[in-house]
């Protein structure tokens, strides 16, 4: 209470003015789920700089991410990176803007490399202070758009490849990684950190990568947006790798429109991964962002395979979700096609699994064993014997090359029969129920937020063939703006 004597300018209230004036003003604009169109706006108006969100993140990741455990390590350079960006925009001539994701921060999963203070670890002790020869294609495209490197995520240790019995969402560097819509509940992996670290608004956006699943799994968990880009669309480069024949690097955001800038920054050749010289053809002119358009599910045929989405047994919540779902696609002007050949397109992928872990060991031992032979310092401290192990063997034999043959041909008789002949723009799969699918043909998949149950989020996937990912935004964006299902979690710290 103020005592009848001070007098107006008495000090403490001369301090106090003294901090209104002489602070940086605090950002007055909500940064918690802010979109990157909002931030850049808010860069624009002058009411946030660059180095206020990073502040803003670096504090959140300081107080949630001992908890959640989805962030190994924070940029020491962040705040230099986001200085740089602050001054650029300052001395921007008028009339000029820079690009969508210039003074973003972004996370990065931590089998992306980065040459600078940080280590890329594939979440593992064995790769603490190894020495990377550059940075990953898509980190030097994100540095080129003007991102911010925040730092690393946490993940499933060396992608889930390591041992069958590991739980999603552990890795020796941080321990386990915690859903934050549901810390009992599973993150799903492997790129856990990244979907629960846009989940919980510890950073702008994030990169994950998928072999198999590890994008949309997560990120239907953690009520955010996964986009796994066909094969090669974007660099493997100096991602530490499973298979180039499926390993993806994709966007994970809390909106489609973000992930959309994210793959716009990171898309295109890269001399140093020959797949991406052949994807680029894919690229449409002016890049994805002209497919973030409201109307975007009018006239799109969207193939529905009963199968994939009621066989939840009696849980009637999901299945009355799903049921909301396919009439506000109806709605907004999409066909379902529903009279498809269900046994006739499962049956082309029975037994899959069989060939793609067959040719997936082997790929991996040649994948793996070169990655590490690019390091320049190999000081790992454990593990060893299991490159050791690696190196020793032959790759990829006579069985192996079958193998990879038969995904392929399973691929053509599976979805790429159903999509052509019933002219599909689209298949619709709950969760991430199709992964395998999309992971095997090395197609591309969308998966949006589409509902809470008592286990947590959930996600509605959007899949298609090699270079549909311009269908698939239109579909997906318009979905998510008739739908807009995420919201931020509520937990509290006591909760852990
Ligand atoms: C600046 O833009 C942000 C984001 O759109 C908005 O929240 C804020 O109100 C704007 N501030 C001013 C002063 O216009
Ligand atoms: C890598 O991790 C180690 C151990 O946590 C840490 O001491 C070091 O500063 C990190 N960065 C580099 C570039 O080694």
């Amino acid at each position: 209470m103020a005592s009848a004597k001070t007098s107006p300018l008495s000090f403490p209230l001369f301090l106090t003015l003294a901090i209104l004036f002489l602070q940086p003003p605090v950002s007055s604009i909500v940064i918690e789920e802010a979109t990157v169109q909002d931030l850049q706006h808010a860069f624009k108006n002058k009411s946030l700089t660059s180095k206020q969100l990073v502040e803003y993140y670096r504090d959140n990741i300081f107080i949630q991410a001992p908890l959640l455990k989805s962030v190994i390590e924070v940029n020491p350079d962040a705040m230099f990176q986001a200085d740089a960006a602050d001054r650029e925009r300052e001395a921007l001539a008028p009339g000029l803007s820079l690009g969508d994701l210039h003074g973003i921060p972004i996370l990065l999963k931590d089998n992306i490399a980065t040459k600078d203070k940080m280590n890329t670890t594939a979440g593992s002790l064995a790769l603490v202070r190894s020495v990377v020869p550059r940075d990953a294609g898509v980190v030097s495209k994100l540095r080129r758009a003007g991102a911010i490197i925040l730092g690393k995520a946490s993940l499933t240790e060396w992608a889930g490849f390591r041992g069958k019995s590991m739980p999603h969402g552990w890795c020796a560097r941080t321990g386990q990684g915690k859903n934050p819509y549901n810390t009992k509940g599973d993150t799903c992996g492997s790129s856990s950190g990244s979907a629960i670290s846009a989940a919980a608004n510890l950073a702008a956006v994030t990169l994950g990568t998928e072999t198999d699943g590890s994008i949309l799994c997560p990120s239907s968990n953690q009520a955010v947006v996964g986009f796994k880009p066909t094969v090669g669309l974007t660099s493997r480069a100096g991602v530490i790798p499973i298979t180039p024949r499926q390993d993806s690097v994709g966007p994970i955001c809390r909106t489609v429109a973000d992930a959309v800038y994210v793959l716009d920054a990171i898309v295109g050749k890269d001399s140093n991964d020959d797949v991406t010289i052949e994807a680029s053809k894919y690229i449409p002119t002016g890049g994805y962002k002209q497919f973030l358009k409201i109307d975007g599910l009018k006239g799109k045929r969207l193939g529905l395979l009963k199968d994939l989405f009621f066989s939840f047994g009696d849980d009637t919540y999901l299945a009355e979700a799903f049921e909301r779902h396919f009439s506000t696609l109806r709605q907004r002007g999409a066909v379902l096609v529903e009279d498809l050949d269900a046994s006739k397109f499962l049956e082309a992928y029975d037994g899959i699994q069989e060939y793609e872990i067959l040719a997936m060991t082997a790929e991996f031992k040649v994948a793996i064993n070169s990655y590490l032979q690019n390091l320049v310092e190999k000081t790992w401290e454990y593990g060893q014997e299991r490159f050791l192990e690696a190196e020793a063997t032959n790759g990829i034999g006579n069985k192996e090359k079958e193998a990879i043959q038969e995904l392929a041909k399973r691929s053509r008789d599976g979805l790429e029969k159903l999509m052509t002949e019933n002219k599909l723009d689209a298949l619709l799969a709950p969760f991430d129920s199709a992964a395998f699918i999309l992971a095997t043909g090395q197609y591309p998949g969308i998966i949006v937020p589409a509902g809470y149950d008592q286990e947590g989020p959930f996600g509605l996937c959007f899949g298609g063939l090699k270079g549909s990912e311009p269908t698939l935004i239109e579909i997906a964006y318009d979905f998510e703006q008739a739908t807009k299902i995420r919201k931020p979690p509520l937990f509290s710290r006591s909760s852990y």
